[in-house]
């Protein structure tokens, strides 16, 4: 496509560019986000655009996501800036919806995420993963894409989307990319930025605490015992406080157990202002580490 990036507000404008770009046998790419972007999200950038002939961003805060007493109001947002780092790495269309063109009502319809949204973040946030389905679903039906780009860190929001895409037939190939790392391993994140001076500096120990989890993984400890470890490494070296440490089989999301293909080791850390998620995906093969 050209390189001048349109920018788009609404759904029929979207779909209008999308129509006259979209023909013969040229891809549609799409990366959604919620803006604030980073080295992570213009990492799914260069995927799509290496992929696809046609590379669409969504960045839309979503409030069905968020529950109450969560950070909607305080996620970070800079429009002006996001539009600048996406057109820079070579996005061709950027959505940017208001609330009211995406919700302008809501007849009630929920969609329930199976068992994958029991552990982990479903947990401690009811309802997250129905409020990400529902967004996902509708920017899925209005973008109409090829390949759909989702980065690791949100592993489990990654599993759920790819049994809906597979239990629903929707029609987009998922694409998952690895976590982009700041240097002192800290996985990027937008949320990053809202962490305080000290907290920046504590959390580092987060990847920290996982490696060391993977090593106990390799040398065959029980999942019990490695969760233990990497929570107390995290408590003891950090002012965050746990919400949970699990390992599980990855993308089953279900106990351990050394039959599925791979263990996820992931956790979140809550800090003052903000709550941090990361993760350690780990092949095995036979139950044996690989
Ligand atoms: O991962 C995110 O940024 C969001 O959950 C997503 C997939 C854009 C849906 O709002």
């Amino acid at each position: 496509m050209a390189n001048e990036m349109k920018i788009v507000q609404t759904i029929e404008e979207l779909q209008g560019l999308i129509d006259r770009n979209k023909r013969g046998d040229r891809t549609v790419g799409f990366v959604p986000t919620m803006g604030y972007l980073h080295e992570g999200h213009l990492s799914l950038v260069k995927q799509a655009r290496e992929q696809n002939d046609i590379v669409v961003m969504s960045i839309f805060v979503n409030p069905a996501q968020f529950g109450p007493g969560e950070d909607f109001e305080a996620y970070p947002r800079d429009a002006e800036r996001d539009a600048g780092l996406a057109e820079a790495a070579g996005v061709d269309i950027l959505f940017m919806p208001t609330p009211q063109e995406m919700y302008p009502e809501d007849g009630g319809i929920r969609i329930l995420p199976g068992p994958q949204s029991t552990a982990l973040c479903g947990v401690s946030r009811p309802g997250h993963f129905d409020g990400v389905l529902k967004v996902v679903l509708k920017l899925f039906n209005i973008v109409d894409p090829d390949r759909s780009y989702f980065g690791m860190k949100d592993a489990q929001q990654l599993a759920i989307i790819e049994t809906f895409v597979r239990d629903f037939n929707l029609r987009t190939s998922i694409v998952r990319v690895p976590i982009v790392r700041e240097q002192d391993g800290l996985a990027k994140s937008s949320r990053n930025v809202n962490l305080t001076g000290n907290e920046r500096a504590e959390a580092p120990i987060i990847q920290k605490a996982l490696k060391k989890g993977e090593k106990l993984f390799e040398q065959g400890v029980s999942a019990a015992e490695i969760e233990r470890e990497v929570a107390s490494y995290i408590t003891q070296n950090s002012s965050g406080i746990m919400d949970y440490v699990s390992l599980l089989s990855y993308p089953e999301l279900t106990k351990y157990d050394g039959t599925s293909g791979g263990a996820i080791l992931a956790c979140a850390v809550v800090f003052e202002k903000t709550r941090l998620i990361d993760n350690i995906i780990m092949s095995t093969k036979d139950g044996l580490y690989v």
